[in-house]
């Protein structure tokens, strides 16, 4: 038995959900392009849960019934003010609510089709709620209760600021969330379906997915970028400060990718948007900055810029917290999840892979009084 590491080329799995060929990532066969530019975010939860478009009837009952259970359990605020929260990192936060909203439903355990279903619907119209409750209360403020009949990405704005957002920054956070929303077997997906593979419940699935897209190398490189943007701080310091992070051999954030060999098709949009929002805030420089970087990473190591890029200095537009960023990937990504785990029940075997082993031969046990 071999090992190959980080699994890479291994196909862990059959799917429909998602696909990336050739460079192009398409959900239910729907390039991601056409996507972003037509489809609205519930348009797309609703194709990655059904492998198909809704029709009109079908999108106004799945938006009734996200607004129907979007409003959070109050024992998840209480839970938020319980304790001293300066310093928790909000994907812990996001990943111990998503784990609790388990233990308040009483059907978390029930196993059937539809009772998974609606499992996904609760889970996906609560998460925003989730981060932006955190986000207030932590600042000492009130949370708020999502408005009816209002997208999601609209709402999640609303109650993460208390006040209405702009028709661009709706469309903005739109945009970023369908591109988001799902991509194949990525680390945190894959995690979902490991954890779900063997019978348990949705939570944990998403608790476990949560838990994977936290780190710097997935979905936490997004804050990681603007951590090292404003480090850099103007466009000339760009060069200097990338050249001494190849000297350090460090990773530079929001570059490279497994899967993709010629650049991720996500991350023209999210520059594009960059530069529009970055424009209009009137802090044109974090765009600036950003493409100095690029230049510089694509130059010297021929590494393309990936979704974690650009989307940094779209969500720093949107004033949104920088520690927020993976946490609102996490909103989008719920969705991808939910599809995969849906996907995983459909047609489950438990995944157990084998590990190559690499210690000591059989050895005999010796006394704990004779060992040196
Ligand atoms: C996401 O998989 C998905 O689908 C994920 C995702 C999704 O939608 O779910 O697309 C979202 O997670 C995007 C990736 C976010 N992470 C980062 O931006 C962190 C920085 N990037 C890397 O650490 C790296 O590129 C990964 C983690 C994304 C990919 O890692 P791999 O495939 O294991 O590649 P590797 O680390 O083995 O790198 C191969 C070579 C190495 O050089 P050599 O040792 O061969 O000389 O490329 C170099 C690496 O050092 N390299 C980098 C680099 N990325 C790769 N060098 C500097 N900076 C980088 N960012």
């Amino acid at each position: 038995m071999t090992a190959t590491r980080g699994l890479e080329g291994v196909v862990a799995t059959t799917s429909a959900v998602s696909s990336i060929i050739d460079d192009t990532l398409s959900y239910v066969g729907y390039d991601i392009d056409d996507l972003t530019e037509n489809a609205s975010f519930e348009e797309v939860i609703y194709l990655l849960w059904h492998l198909k478009l809704p029709n009109q009837e079908e999108l106004q009952e799945l938006k009734k019934q996200l607004s129907e259970n979007a409003v959070l359990p109050e024992e998840i605020f209480n839970h938020f003010k319980s304790y001293p929260i300066e310093n928790v990192h909000p994907m812990a936060a996001i990943r111990t609510a998503v784990s609790m909203l388990g233990m308040l439903d009483d059907n978390a355990d029930e196993m059937n089709k539809e009772a998974n279903y609606e499992k996904a619907v609760r889970l996906q119209a609560k998460i925003p709620g989730i981060v932006a409750a955190f986000s207030r209360i932590r600042k000492g403020l009130e949370p708020i209760q999502p408005k009816k009949d209002t997208s999601l990405a609209e709402n999640f704005l609303y109650m993460l600021k208390g006040k209405d957002p702009s028709p661009v920054e709706v469309e903005a956070l739109e945009k970023a969330l369908i591109l988001h929303a799902d991509h194949e077997l990525n680390a945190s997906t894959f995690t979902a379906r490991v954890c779900v593979a063997t019978l348990s419940d949705v939570y944990s699935g998403i608790t476990a997915a949560i838990g994977a897209l936290k780190g710097p190398l997935h979905g936490g490189a997004n804050e990681g970028v603007m951590k090292m943007l404003t480090k850099i701080g103007n466009v000339e310091n760009a060069e200097s400060h990338i050249q001494a992070l190849f000297q350090r051999k460090e990773k530079v954030m929001g570059f490279g990718h497994r899967v993709y060999r010629n650049g991720d098709p996500r991350a023209k949009h999210l520059k594009e948007m960059s530069k529009r929002l970055t424009n209009l805030t009137g802090e044109s420089k974090w765009y600036d900055i950003s493409k100095k970087v690029e230049e510089v990473v694509t130059f010297e190591k021929k590494l393309p810029p990936n979704v974690d890029f650009y989307s940094a200095s779209v969500y720093h537009s949107l004033g949104i917290d920088h520690d927020l960023f993976t946490p609102v990937f996490a909103v989008s990504r719920t969705s991808g999840w939910l599809a995969h785990i849906l996907e995983q029940y459909e047609n489950n075997r438990l995944i157990r892979p084998r590990a190559e082993y690499t210690g000591p031969d059989l050895q005999k046990y010796v006394p704990i009084d004779e060992r040196i």
